[in-house]
């Protein structure tokens, strides 16, 4: 293969990370640690971090957060826009952590947070961090059985929301004796539910903006977020303070934040990505951010970096794969402020980079990570020329190994399982409730990430696949079994298997192979009632978009669903070993 490469000379400003390779030498936690705000005796507190430690700097009333809403128009600029200054971010969620003191939540509560990206999201966040409680996401697009998985599972005390998406709550209420109380954020609370129901509004205006931050612990939990395994109900990832030294010190080395910057991440609070790079790390950094509600549109997009001069833009493959796919509608905007571009999530192939040279000038800098590992840690830097294809580098600190089923290095150049040594601040700390499931990680004093990939001569770490059944359609993760338990709710359905099948645009889509009960005629009209049925239970991005009726689905002698057969037939693949396995 012939390896081609970027060498990253049209960066404008100077990079923060120039020498990589002195850093990496150099380099230690205790280092990054003089970067962010302590409290005496080693306290900490992560939102602090993020917003606070500026009101006490000319950074006080810098713009921190434009907010661009839904019904946004570039014809009609300043309808639906709002800017919040540092100082501003830091006294609403005072507020906000006043009343959460005035209902006696304590330190390593779980709140949580049901809301589509407007301003009292990001307020709320940083007012339950700053309060000691733990902060929780759900993406808004969650239906009744994902946010019951969700909700039962963290024993979440608060949930924020809005009045429509509430309805969903409804719908699980008897099914979350931990919940006491739902804040609403844009209207009317009701009576007569097993919580009570709270006015956001109303309760905001009579709360101080003086709020005595909760000095944490480094490892004290922060935040949590729910993300999907190949197996089993979705997993409650950890987080605690001190993964701000991450977050902070890769905003600067990867994302080159720097004062002058307005800074976009594409990504919704709902996964990690949107909370450690939008909540955190950039904000650490005093950045400028652009947060956008709605959904994605390339006329759209363009015009917020046309109009509020985004330079630094942080993003997914998908999303540059619909912008490619939109063709020309680029050249109608001026995009001169973009001076560095990156992504993550799902691989990045050489052609959207070279689509992204030829439409910005600029090449996208992928790069690597997961819920669990709470900050980027495999990255192609500004300072570094770009082998196209490739995650790039580990971050300084961080040392990435390729090793073996039991946890043996492997040479250069040969696949194995991604594994990252173990203890870096922001690697997450539990899986709520699950610490069998938290202790499979580990392997022979490496952490294992269920990715597989292959390092080359030069340190560069290149992508593979998975090493397990998981899904990652548009960036975003679904465990199969959540499709699969979903589905079988529906009263046509006795069984089915789900893999995630490779597609152009999104990486991979669901595929459903489903078995139907005897009276049920397997035609579209079904396929789409047993397609909405998933969509409105579990999650409207986690539903089949493809469905094939079988008769039978291939098992293991224990009874579980094959599907490594199933994505071996539909790819038209060799189906390999079959000693333990029926029916396929
Ligand atoms: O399989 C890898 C893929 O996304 C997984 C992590 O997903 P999640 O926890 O939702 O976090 C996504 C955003 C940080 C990884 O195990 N993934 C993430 N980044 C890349 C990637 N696959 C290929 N290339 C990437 N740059």
């Amino acid at each position: 293969m012939r390896e081609e490469v970027i060498e990253n000379k049209k960066l404008k400003t100077e990079p923060n990370l120039r020498d990589y390779k002195k850093i990496c030498e150099t380099f230690s936690w205790k280092l990054a640690e003089k970067e962010v705000a302590w409290f005496p005796n080693k306290k900490i507190n992560i939102a602090y971090n993020a917003v606070d430690k500026h009101v006490k700097t000319w950074r006080k009333n810098k713009v921190a957060l434009r907010w661009i809403g839904k019904n946004w128009s570039p014809d009609n600029p300043k309808k639906e826009t709002r800017d919040y200054t540092f100082l501003e971010l830091s006294l609403l969620s005072n507020r906000f952590a006043n009343i959460l003191k005035k209902l006696k939540i304590k330190k390593g509560d779980k709140c949580f947070l049901f809301l589509p990206r407007v301003p009292e999201l990001y307020t709320s966040f940083l007012g339950i961090v700053k309060a000691g409680a733990v902060a929780g996401t759900m993406f808004a697009a969650f239906g009744p059985c994902g946010l019951k998985d969700r909700l039962q599972n963290s024993g979440a005390k608060i949930l924020i929301t809005n009045g429509e998406l509430k309805k969903r709550i409804y719908k699980i209420e008897n099914d979350l004796p931990d919940l006491k109380y739902v804040i609403i954020t844009d209207g009317k609370t009701e009576s007569g539910h097993r919580f009570a129901e709270i006015d956001y509004r109303k309760e905001m205006n009579e709360a101080s903006e003086k709020f005595n931050v909760k000095k944490m612990k480094p490892d004290d939990h922060a935040f949590m977020l729910y993300t999907s395994g190949s197996t089993g109900k979705p997993k409650g990832v950890i987080h605690s303070h001190k993964a701000i030294l991450v977050e902070h010190m890769t905003s600067k080395w990867v994302l080159d934040i720097k004062d002058g910057d307005v800074y976009w991440c594409t990504a919704d609070p709902g996964w990690v990505t949107g909370v450690a790079y939008t909540i955190f790390g950039p904000w650490s950094n005093g950045a400028t951010e652009v947060v956008y509600e709605g959904r994605f549109d390339p006329e759209i997009w363009y015009s917020i970096i046309e109009k509020y001069k985004v330079s630094v833009w942080y993003t997914a493959p998908t999303a540059i794969r619909m912008l490619k796919k939109a063709g020309d509608v680029y050249k109608k905007y001026d995009l001169s402020s973009l001076r560095h571009l990156c992504s993550v999530g799902e691989p990045l192939n050489p052609e959207p980079i070279r689509w992204g040279l030829r439409a910005f000038g600029l090449p996208f800098h992928d790069n690597w990570w997961q819920t669990e590992t709470g900050g980027i840690l495999i990255a192609n830097y500004p300072c570094l020329p770009i082998k196209l294809g490739s995650m790039g580098k580990p971050i300084p600190g961080v040392t990435v190994g390729i090793v073996d089923d039991n946890g043996n290095e492997m040479p250069t150049g040969k696949v194995g399982n991604l594994a990252i040594r173990p203890n870096w601040p922001s690697m997450m700390k539990e899986i709520w409730k699950r610490p069998k499931k938290y202790k499979s990680y580990f392997k022979k004093n490496w952490f294992i990430t269920g990715d597989l990939a292959m390092k080359d001569k030069d340190d560069y770490i290149w992508f593979i696949g998975r090493a397990d059944d998981l899904i990652n359609t548009s960036g975003e993760r679904v465990g199969p079994f959540e499709v699969e338990s979903a589905l079988i709710e529906h009263p046509a359905v006795i069984e089915s298997g789900v893999i995630g099948k490779p597609d152009p645009l999104r990486g991979e889509i669901i595929k459903a192979f489903v078995i139907l009960k005897e009276n049920y005629k397997a035609d579209k009209k079904l396929e789409n009632d047993i397609k909405l049925f998933v969509k409105r239970r579990l999650a409207g991005h986690a539903y089949p978009r493809e469905i094939e009726f079988v008769k039978a689905l291939p098992k293991t002698k224990s009874g579980k669903i094959a599907r490594r057969i199933l994505k071996a037939k539909e790819l038209g693949l060799k189906i390999g070993d079959v000693s333990t396995i029926e029916n396929y």
